[in-house]
């Protein structure tokens, strides 16, 4: 017997193209991140600005992975682009000069949406079927969904039955949304590409930093991965991250994370974003052992340091000799952005026997260039600070910076540098006056 909701949801059902009729001339548009941009909605408004029936709209989102007609530069003015997280199919057009960005640390997105933000007219998301209490997920996304649909003044849904329901606090009611379309498209999949043995000698000093019991968080990029396959051997580990990978899938699957160590959230692996293979969305599926959650609450440093030896693992583009940390611009050019680097290094300082990793191969372009600078190439974005920065690892060793005097500091870095650059880096750093 059809129930309440499924008759509101059948007033609302229309095509993509009656869906696209929302969206204004001059309307601010935005969708969680990555995977939950809709893609049918996305197209049909495309279309509408290629006939020139809109303009000035806006399409706000934090990592575009899937393309859409928002990245067309033949749209531009009529259909624009704003970036809050660079990668993927939409740097190259932000390196160019034909999209704009919102520099941020993702733990703030969802108070720029709430508080700072001109407004928000449509929010649309791809998201899993409804079930019998009127309720879709978001599936891949936590992130900024919460605040996005609390500031929206039209909720626009493209429902995926390929879409995995996952819980948490990523869920839309029939009751807030103004139309939706259906589809039935396979999930975009990141194909890891293999582990290089930098990766691989880098991944292994940090697992055997990692104690049992221990919860955390891993970043994106090669290094990151390989840490998550090394901590197999591991006992009761924690999973509390932003990203989730399909590394992660096999520590749980194999019994390394089991979250009984945890003080909050026990029992449950907890994310904001997901992005990985269809092994790892057969996973998530109907699992209530895993939950996506706000960025606001997974990136929350005073969430993360309620665990204890909280480890979190990012990497990086450059570090100099002060240990300022570059993880999203090449010099002046734009690259990826601050993600949650910053938010989780936060969040291990606070950690009572927190460790922050941050890694990289000590050099770039088939060991011409040295990653580790006396100072860092100019233009460079400063992503993890001096201050705040903690263990710094190349695959030449590792290296604890908190606490030591800043001549110390050089001095470790330039050990952690390729054996050919460091007679010029200690060099450099005595012209500086670094007593090392
Ligand atoms: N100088 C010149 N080029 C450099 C360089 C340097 N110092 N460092 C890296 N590069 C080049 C590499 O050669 C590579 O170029 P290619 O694509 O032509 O081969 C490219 O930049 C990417 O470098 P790589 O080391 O392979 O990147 P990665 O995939 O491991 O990702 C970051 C590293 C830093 C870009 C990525 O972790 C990131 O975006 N971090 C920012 C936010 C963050 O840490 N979030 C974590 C919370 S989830």
């Amino acid at each position: 017997m059809e129930n309440r909701f499924q008759k509101m949801y059948q007033q609302k059902l229309k095509t993509p193209e009656e869906v696209a009729k929302y969206v204004q001339s001059g309307f601010i548009c935005g969708c969680p991140t990555a995977l939950g941009e809709p893609t049918a909605i996305v197209n049909a408004v495309g279309e509408r600005a290629k006939k020139g029936e809109i303009e000035g709209v806006y399409h706000h989102a934090i990592l575009c992975v899937k393309g859409g007609p928002f990245l067309d530069v033949t749209l531009k003015g009529r259909y624009d682009y704003v970036s809050w997280f660079t990668g993927g199919v939409g740097r190259k057009g932000v390196q160019d000069g034909d999209y704009d960005y919102i520099p941020n640390n993702y733990s703030t997105a969802p108070k720029y949406w709430r508080e700072l933000m001109p407004r928000l007219d449509v929010f649309y998301a791809e998201v899993s079927p409804m079930d019998k209490h009127g309720y879709f997920s978001c599936g891949m996304a936590g992130a900024e969904v919460s605040a996005m649909l609390e500031r929206a003044s039209i909720v626009l849904l493209d429902v995926n039955d390929k879409m995995p329901r996952t819980f948490g606090n990523n869920m839309i009611h029939i009751s807030e949304v103004t139309a939706l379309c259906e589809s039935s498209r396979p999930l975009l999949e990141l194909q890891n590409p293999p582990l290089s043995e930098n990766d691989k000698k880098i991944g292994r000093m940090i697992a055997d930093l990692v104690p049992n019991g221990a919860t955390f968080q891993l970043g994106i990029g090669g290094i990151p991965n390989a840490v998550g396959m090394l901590l197999k051997e591991k006992e009761d580990l924690g999973i509390h991250t932003e990203m989730f990978t399909d590394s992660m899938v096999d520590l749980i699957e194999c019994g390394a994370v089991t979250n009984k160590k945890k003080p909050i959230n026990k029992g449950k692996t907890i994310a904001t974003l997901a992005w990985g293979t269809q092994k790892m969305y057969d996973f998530m599926d109907d699992n209530p052992s895993f939950e996506m959650h706000p960025v606001d609450y997974t990136n929350n440093p005073n969430v993360i340091a309620q665990h204890d030896n909280f480890v979190s693992v990012n990497a990086c583009v450059e570090v100099d000799l002060f240990g300022q940390v570059c993880a999203e611009s090449i010099g002046t050019k734009h690259y990826s952005g601050s993600g949650g680097q910053l938010d989780f290094v936060r969040g291990t300082n606070l950690s009572k026997g927190g460790q922050g990793f941050i890694a990289m191969q000590s050099t770039a372009k088939n060991g011409t260039i040295s990653k580790i600078k006396p100072i860092l190439t100019p233009g460079s974005i400063v992503t993890t600070g001096k201050n705040e920065v903690d263990y710094i690892v190349t695959e030449n060793g590792v290296a604890r910076l908190k606490g030591l005097t800043a001549g110390k500091r050089a001095q470790l870095l330039i050990s952690l540098a390729a054996p050919q650059f460091r007679e010029e880096l200690t060099f450099e750093a005595k012209k500086m006056h670094l007593m090392i």
